[in-house]
């Protein structure tokens, strides 16, 4: 029995002196400590022998096992730091190369100039009107017939306008006042929206002029809305757009569904008034039409106009970016040229 046990002790150390790596050492692990092992059956056996071996047999197969898990163990401990460190060497990351170079897209400059002005109206009480009041492709009910354009006023001529070729009077709308007409079908006063978004004309290309453009229309109906607090409003607008010294002048004109209707100037970015070419030599330069809403809309809507009145206003983004940044050609922010795209 004891020569059984020496043999296998005398096994195990020369296989535990064998193994290389961890993987090897586990397999020596295996194969003379595990349950299975010959060792362990040995120790199982200790039942059928007799009193006398029983303590003798036992504190040997004791001391054997304790000695060869002690092996094992410190042998483990080194090839696990071994083999760590050679892995850390392995995966390291040089920290001082270069990186990539991704480029990163930014916000374009008429999205800019919408998101400044939304914001600026919207600290004035304006909201964001409902996308399903201001849609592109329109009927000429809400573009035309409810802002009071007669039916043969020249806006409506298909050089100026993009009719649809299903011939139900189906448009690309030509201006963002059809938000006006549907935001006050649909709802009751008070009514204090802003409506961004793309217009088309049928016009001839130039640095001036694209067929696809964007505006932003404003709206106030209440009770007792007057011609000054278009003014008012219209003139903090602009103090917050293009900074606080710079004058307004209201002049009259026409809108067909305001009345009466002024278009606002500020004065010339470029020359400071004196007169330059970029003002044809005025010193002013038009940013918006505007007026107080024609009785006339508000009845066909049904709004009784002996109840409330209201102004609307409409804009060009493209204009005021363009003034803004002193840019001379509409083309620029269409032609997706990143170079251009890039400064803002
Ligand atoms: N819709 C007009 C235009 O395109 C601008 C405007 C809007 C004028 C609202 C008055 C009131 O020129």
């Amino acid at each position: 029995m004891e020569n059984k046990i020496n043999e296998i002790r005398n096994n195990a150390l020369a296989a535990i002196e064998k193994a290389d790596d961890l993987k090897s050492l586990e397999a020596v692990k295996n194969e003379f400590l595990s349950r299975n092992s010959e060792f362990n059956n040995l120790k199982k056996g200790m039942k059928d022998l007799t009193p006398e071996q029983k303590p003798v047999i036992g504190a040997l197969l004791n001391k054997i096992s304790i000695e060869l898990s002690k092996l094992i163990e410190e042998k483990n401990e080194i090839f696990y730091k071994k083999e760590l460190n050679e892995r850390l060497l392995k995966e390291k990351i040089d920290i001082t190369l270069d990186g990539k170079y991704i480029p990163i897209g930014h916000v374009h400059p008429l999205t800019q100039t919408i998101n400044e002005i939304t914001t600026i109206f919207n600290h004035l009480g304006f909201s964001l009107v409902e996308p399903k009041y201001s849609p592109e492709v329109e009927v000429e009910k809400f573009n035309f017939d409810l802002l009071n354009v007669p039916k043969e006023h020249p806006a409506r001529d298909v050089q100026d306008t993009f009719y649809c070729e299903n011939g139900d009077n189906v448009v690309l709308r030509s201006q963002t006042s059809n938000s006006q007409a549907r935001q006050m079908l649909n709802s009751k006063p008070p009514i204090k929206v802003i409506s961004p978004g793309r217009v088309y004309r049928n016009e001839s290309v130039s640095a001036r002029k694209n067929n696809l453009f964007h505006q932003i229309e404003g709206l106030y109906v209440d009770k007792n809305v007057t011609m000054a607090h278009l003014k008012g409003v219209l003139n903090e607008f602009t103090r917050l757009y293009f900074g606080q010294s710079r004058p307004t002048r209201f002049r009259s004109s026409f809108f067909p569904f305001t009345e009466p209707s002024v278009e606002i100037d500020v004065q010339c970015i470029m020359c400071q008034g004196e007169g330059c070419p970029v003002c044809s030599h005025t010193g002013w330069l038009e940013i918006l039409g505007a007026g107080m809403v024609d009785p006339n809309v508000l009845r066909d809507v049904g709004i009784d106009p002996n109840v409330y009145s209201g102004f609307a206003f409409g804009m060009g983004v493209e204009r005021l970016t363009m003034l803004k940044y002193a840019i001379d050609d509409i083309r620029l922010f269409f032609n997706d040229d990143v170079r251009f795209l890039k400064q803002f």
